[in-house]
């Protein structure tokens, strides 16, 4: 499903994100950012040891990546130039600044990209596997974040790679929404 927001392309599909040739491509990381599974894992193995490599100089200079904050590296041998990892919040029933964690991760990898002239961007469902972020509420907060930010500062496209059919329709259902409040 795709929805212009201003000259922004705003993108939903079904796909892996390790083989999107957007400008970037954003990681589901850890604090640690050390590698991990999920998207992680499929980033880190298609993308090779650059980017761990990278990632031990980031973390040697700052410590690891708190949540809701990113950072920037290569695409390694991806055919993206840059991974943003970025960290998303571990659900854990809501009362913990889950939300603004995660609207935090969107805004903070959206604003890195931007800082470093990026024009397009591909997302996965952050914190919605592992870190179990009920999907229907993350999806909601994803699309709003980026809606709000791209209605500041335009990109080519805004794109989120959904792993699974289920999650796609999740994601449109979410978007559907979105432009009806318009
Ligand atoms: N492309 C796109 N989406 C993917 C891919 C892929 N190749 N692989 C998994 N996903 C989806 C999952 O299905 C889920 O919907 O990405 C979403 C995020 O799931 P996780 O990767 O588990 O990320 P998250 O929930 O943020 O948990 C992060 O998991 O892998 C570890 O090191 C990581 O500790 C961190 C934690």
């Amino acid at each position: 499903m795709e929805k212009m927001i201003g000259k922004t392309k705003l993108n939903l599909i079904q796909g892996d994100i390790t083989l999107q040739e957007t400008d970037a491509i954003v990681n589901a990381a850890n604090t640690g950012l050390l590698g991990g599974g999920g998207v992680d894992g499929a980033i880190h193995r298609a993308g090779g040891p650059k980017i761990l490599e990278e990632c031990k100089k980031i973390r040697a200079k700052q410590g690891g990546c708190p949540t809701g904050e990113a950072v920037i590296t290569s695409g390694g041998n991806m055919a993206t130039g840059y991974v943003i990892h970025t960290v998303g919040p571990v659900w854990s029933g809501g009362n913990r600044n889950e939300e603004q964690l995660l609207r935090n991760a969107y805004y903070n990898s959206l604003n890195l990209a931007k800082e470093n002239g990026i024009k397009s961007i591909s997302f996965p469902s952050i914190s919605t596997g592992v870190y179990r972020f009920p999907i229907d509420k993350a999806a909601r907060i994803a699309l709003t974040t980026a809606k709000e930010f791209i209605q500041e500062y335009s990109f080519e496209e805004v794109r989120f790679v959904l792993f699974s059919e289920k999650d796609l329709q999740v994601y449109e259902e979410a978007l559907k929404g979105l432009m009806s409040v318009e």
